[in-house]
């Protein structure tokens, strides 16, 4: 059994090409289910977020297990795999598993260091078992990686200063507009990401804050946050009017199609007035044909790329504690996998002893014929089994603690010489 990833990230494919691979949490079941109808891929998980989409396998002959993710993400995507190709990165074995403790740590984000990677990680876990993809393998690597992430946030100063994609929006617009006290903000959409929006655009002194969302309910939760600003609220059928009336428009929604586009704006948008949109949604929210109206600027999660740019620095000695830990639970995942290879043999002779108890003592009991109390074979029983797990006890435990590859074999081939096993040879 061997581990790979395949997948594209802002390192490797521009906002169009990701957005037509994310995969939204609806789908993730339908997903899973198809990856799995596969031969060769025995377990899987989906990592979809607005910065990559990654998928987690486990297969026995990985060369054909990475062909069919690579042929699935070309159906889902409807990308001839000509194309897509240029945009994959495919990682195998301990490559992979360092990448995910990487991701989970933020280590691998636009934003280096932003913390809502861990909680994405956490989710693809989560849908992951819930939906039969995740099995031994993949559990204790997300686990592990979980494990990382975490220690990563709170053992090095990395997660400081909450940076995220929202704030990085709002460093933007800062930069476009110097001081966002004037302005008149919308944002569309109240979940997470919007939250963030607020917080940064209030400590940034903006005043002027509508949110725009499709329920009221969590609008409202939004705003009750935030009392030191008064937050306007709208719903979704109000949005082209309050866009119209607005300055800068900060979009992060989890609509799958552009709710905003040239016509709508044209119809509303008075042509002296100039509105710019930022947009970190993916798949995103505004269509890129607004940028043929003169009066509108829009910029993308791509955009951020040159604010990040400089919190790349301040954060890089930072990154480089981080790896160290990353190296320790990169290690520790590994200990457990090469541990995996010892129990067929383990199991094996552990049945072939306890088929060796059972005779012996059935043929003692026998013996000792039926006048010989319930009580006193209790007695026997525990014996033998006490006898049994006591000897075997040094052996698994050596074999399970031998670090070197080609020793644990050599130890795994004597045990099954010497007792005459039939384990499956998994490390031929
Ligand atoms: N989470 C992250 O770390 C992160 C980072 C960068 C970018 N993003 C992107 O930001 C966007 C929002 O992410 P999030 O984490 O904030 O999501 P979230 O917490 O799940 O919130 C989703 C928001 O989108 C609204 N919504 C969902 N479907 C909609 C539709 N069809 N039309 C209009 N509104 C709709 C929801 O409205 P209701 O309240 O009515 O349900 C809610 O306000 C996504 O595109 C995501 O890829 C996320």
């Amino acid at each position: 059994m061997n581990i790979a990833v395949v997948g594209l990230s802002h390192k490797t494919a521009p906002v169009e090409v990701r957005e037509k691979l994310s995969i939204p949490e609806p789908q993730t079941e339908g997903a899973i289910a198809h990856l799995l109808s596969y031969p060769h891929i025995d377990e899987v998980a989906i990592l979809s977020t607005c910065n990559r989409l990654e998928i987690y396998i486990v297969s026995s002959e990985i060369t054909y297990g990475i062909q069919e993710v690579t042929q699935f993400l070309a159906e889902h995507s409807k990308l001839p795999i000509i194309s897509l190709r240029q945009h994959l990165f495919t990682l195998m074995h301990s490559d992979a598993v360092t990448h995910v403790m990487r991701v989970a740590a933020g280590l691998d984000s636009l934003v280096l260091g932003e913390g809502q990677i861990l909680a994405q990680v956490k989710n693809t876990h989560k849908l992951g078992q819930q939906f039969n993809g995740i099995k031994t393998t993949l559990n204790r690597l997300f686990k592990q990686a979980i494990t990382a992430g975490k220690r990563v946030r709170t053992e090095t100063s990395i997660g400081t200063g909450a940076v995220s994609i929202s704030s990085a929006a709002v460093e933007l617009a800062q930069i476009k507009v110097e001081n966002l006290a004037p302005y008149r903000i919308a944002i569309l959409g109240a979940g997470k990401m919007s939250r963030l929006l607020v917080q940064h655009l209030i400590s940034k002194g903006a005043t002027r804050i509508a949110i725009v969302n499709r329920s009221r309910e969590r609008a409202e939760e939004l705003a009750k946050q935030f009392s030191e600003v008064p937050i306007k609220i709208h719903l979704l059928p109000e949005m082209i009017s309050v866009v119209s009336h607005s300055d800068i428009v900060f979009t992060s929604t989890s609509s799958t199609e552009p709710i905003l586009d040239r016509a709508k704006l044209e119809m509303v948008l008075d042509p002296n007035h100039s509105l710019m949109l930022f947009d970190i949604s993916v798949p995103r929210n505004v269509d890129a044909d607004v940028n043929d109206l003169p009066n509108v600027q829009a910029f993308n999660v791509d955009d951020l790329k040159a604010v990040v740019a400089q919190n790349y620095e301040s954060r890089r000695k930072m990154a480089q504690e981080a790896e160290k830990i990353l190296d320790e639970e990169v290690a520790d995942f590994d200990v457990w996998w090469r541990s995996l290879e010892t129990v067929s043999t383990i199991s094996s002779l552990r049945n072939k002893v306890e088929n060796i108890r059972e005779q012996e003592l059935q043929k003692a009991l026998s013996r000792l014929g039926s006048e010989f109390g319930e009580k006193h074979q209790e007695v026997i029983e525990a014996l033998t089994r006490g006898i049994v797990n006591k000897i075997l006890h040094d052996p698994m435990v050596q074999l399970r603690s031998q670090q070197d590859v080609e020793a644990r074999r050599n130890c795994m081939r004597t045990l099954q010489m010497l007792f005459n096993l039939d384990a499956e040879e998994q490390f031929s």
